[in-house]
């Protein structure tokens, strides 16, 4: 059992990590350590007490408290702030009680109650003993009769071992260019990473990691995510008095949220997790989390898709499709998946949104057709939709304009001729239902691509029952339960997060989606920074790559497919265009895919060379049971002199003995990670190198 309480004091601890926190002298639950696994419970540290603090500052300076509230002299960032119907605007919690279910992935709940005020918060640990991970939320409850205001609730506040001298790692970006890592001193003060479009964003994404002086393999790191996929905050804060924290959550950029009596409010999940293994371990155990414990077809690597966005746009009728659809059965495509232009009235990005049936002059006799010859060709089928949206030229924004986020008195600002529904309403939701459903329904679709292609604006609720601002949250809940449904409705269905890109991927989405469309940008050398940025967090079982035509005169057909193979392999060129070289390569690299795609999209990751740091850059993948590996290899463009940097692998078993292709002697896994090898490339060249466990 890995949760340990004595004399309240609470243990968790995982695999190798402990995490440790207790009631204080003066009642306070306090944080006291994370870190290794210790040996014997009474190694942990106890829980600090205020001590030696000027009239300057509040205690909570030294002592870093598990969920603080605001209240009192402390001038920290909290994790909470109400306002309770007389006005009063601050919540002093103290301990009520703690229990624990067993169970595989055992809870340790602790209960906390305001001294005056019926405000309730109970501290949730699940512990993911396996994957090194803790996960963390809160529940906040209205005990009494007059609503309580909530004006910050996130789920976790994280704290590191004493010190300022930590290194912030976070991601952003912007479209076409999302996931750019970037690492950075934590000075005294705040750092604030957040989203305020709805969606989590191509320029942020819920997820921090924290070190001293880790490198890829080795070094301390702890690091973390929420399971959100709405407007979130991460807050890193170091005190005057050297200690250092990361609490997450929702946002509270106009947030406001009314805690109604007998009506729980549950905040999203944060995880977290502590490893000396450096970046890639932290990598490492995200992915193994997110394959085994979040998505929901886990265990099941994707199919070999063809998206024909890039080759059609809107033009899209049943005999461009049919044209694509043959070739891409020849290459050994599995999936043909039609993106945008297929529905009511949809001719170009300004008309159609909202109107889910097949357009009439597109395919008169309806999707049935198309899906049975691609069908036929032995491919499954899939479709783009953008159910969140409406155009105001459609059907359906004339009957419900109303429908939309908006304030009465504004102009309705469009992004891409674009409105956004109101998913927090429940007739919104039902009508996306029901309108999916019914397309599920009558039509073999293995596939969805949902998307969601702009962010909010004048963020009015009109008719709301509660605070308005309640929007940011009930919205995302509205996707999660239409999207759970439709899930449950068709339980074999894939889908896709799209956001123009990757502008919703995180592990709230993941427990819906199965896969993340990561970038609109599919220019192959870009995209081999993005992906390694995107694999910081998610595992490549998730990361859709296709092989368009982008750069297509400068970069070589065999290095896109090489790129997009790092991934869930996709292509999305213009395969009309395609010569018959290009058309056999292209079987070449999806029979060569299909082989190596258990080890890519289920085993375990290695950045071996960053793209974000040079021209030159190796990822490798090896099998859970270390019998099988694959190393890519890329260089970008260089001048001549130049040669790739030794490269040493990793994940191999240290005893046994690897050929890797190329190489005429195998060796032991330990050589091949301490000795190295030379991988030759010119320039915008890339190589696949197969190893195998004799
Ligand atoms: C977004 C997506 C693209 C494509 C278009 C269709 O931009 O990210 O992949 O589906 O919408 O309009």
């Amino acid at each position: 059992m890995p949760i340990h309480i004595s004399s309240q004091r609470w243990v968790l601890e995982t695999r190798q990590t402990a995490y440790a926190f207790g009631l204080n002298s003066v009642g306070l639950v306090t944080h006291h350590y994370w870190r290794a696994r210790l040996p014997r419970l009474d190694d942990y540290p106890i829980p600090p007490d205020p001590s030696g603090f000027a009239s300057t500052d509040g205690f909570h300076h030294f002592v870093p408290e598990e969920y603080p509230a605001e209240a009192g002299t402390k001038y920290i960032d909290p994790c909470l702030k109400v306002r309770f119907a007389d006005g009063v605007r601050d919540a002093v919690l103290t301990f009520v009680d703690s229990s624990v279910t067993d169970s595989s992935t055992p809870e340790l709940s602790i209960r906390l109650k305001d001294v005056y005020y019926p405000l309730q918060v109970t501290l949730h640990y699940r512990v993911h003993a396996d994957y090194d991970l803790i996960e963390r939320w809160v529940t906040l409850e209205n005990l009494g009769t007059e609503p309580i205001h909530v004006e910050r609730a996130f789920s976790a506040k994280w704290t590191l071992p004493p010190g300022d001298d930590y290194f912030l790692t976070h991601m952003y970006g912007r479209h076409l260019d999302e996931f750019n890592l970037q690492r950075e001193p934590l000075t005294p003060g705040l750092k604030t990473i957040e989203s305020r479009r709805i969606i989590p964003s191509h320029c942020a994404v819920p997820w921090f990691a924290i070190d001293r002086s880790a490198n890829e393999d080795s070094g301390e790191v702890w690091f973390g995510t929420l399971a959100w996929s709405g407007n979130f905050r991460i807050n890193a804060e170091v005190t005057e008095f050297a200690s250092t924290r990361v609490s997450l959550g929702w946002n509270d950029w106009d947030f406001g949220w009314t805690l109604q009596p007998g009506r729980p409010l549950d905040t999203p999940p944060a995880l977290a997790g502590y490893t000396k293994g450096g970046f890639g371990g932290a990598s490492r155990q995200v992915h193994a989390y997110v394959r085994e414990r979040v998505l929901p077809h886990g265990g099941t690597p994707h199919k070999v898709l063809y998206n024909s966005w890039e080759a059609t746009l809107f033009d899209v009728d049943e005999a461009s499709q049919s044209a694509l659809a043959e070739i891409a059965a020849q290459m050994g495509v599995e999936l043909f998946v039609m993106d945008d232009g297929w529905f009511h009235g949809r001719k170009w990005d300004n008309a159609g949104l909202g109107d889910w049936w097949p357009d009439e002059g597109k395919f008169p006799h309806g999707l049935g057709g198309l899906i049975q010859k691609v069908n036929d060709l032995g491919m499954d089928f899939g479709l783009w939709v953008e159910p969140e949206m409406v155009n105001p030229d459609s059907d359906l924004y004339r009957a419900h304009p109303d429908w939309v986020i908006h304030f009465p008195t504004r102009a309705r600002t469009e992004s891409r001729n674009q409105l956004i529904l109101n998913m927090a309403r429940e007739d919104v939701q039902e009508y996306v239902l029901g309108v999916l459903d019914k397309l599920l329904t009558e039509n073999n679709i293995a596939f969805i691509k949902w998307d969601m292609n702009r962010a909010a604006s004048e963020p009015g609720w009109p008719d709301a029952p509660g605070d308005p601002r309640e929007l940011w949250m009930r919205y995302v809940w509205g996707i999660y339960r239409v999207w759970g449904e439709l899930r449950q409705r068709h339980p074999n269905v894939i889908w896709q997060s799209c956001a123009s890109g990757g502008g919703r991927a995180d592990l709230g989405i993941l427990r819906l989606a199965d896969q993340v469309w990561v970038s609109d940008n599919t220019e192959a050398t870009s995209r081999l920074r993005i992906q390694e940025g995107y694999s910081h967090f998610l595992p490549a079982i998730t990361m859709e790559a296709w092989v368009t035509d982008w750069n297509e005169g400068f970069v070589p057909l065999e290095f896109r497919f090489h790129v997009s193979m790092c991934g869930s392999l996709g292509v999305g060129g213009n395969l009309l265009n395609w010569n018959d070289a290009d058309r056999a390569l292209a079987t070449e690299c999806i029979r060569q895919y299909k082989e190596i795609r258990p080890i890519v999209q289920l085993g375990e990751q290695y950045r071996l060379l960053s793209p974000q740091m040079g021209p030159f850059s190796a990822v490798q993948y090896v099998s859970q049971d270390k019998a099988e590996g694959v190393l890519f290899v890329f260089r970008v463009h260089v001048p001549e002199k130049y040669n790739i940097p030794h490269l040493y692998l990793r994940g191999l078993d240290p005893e046994a003995l690897y050929s890797v292709e190329g190489f005429d002697e195998p060796r032991s896994g330990l050589a091949w990670m301490e000795a190295g090898l030379k991988v030759e490339l010119k320039n915008l060249q890339s190589k696949i190198l197969k190893i195998t466990r004799i």
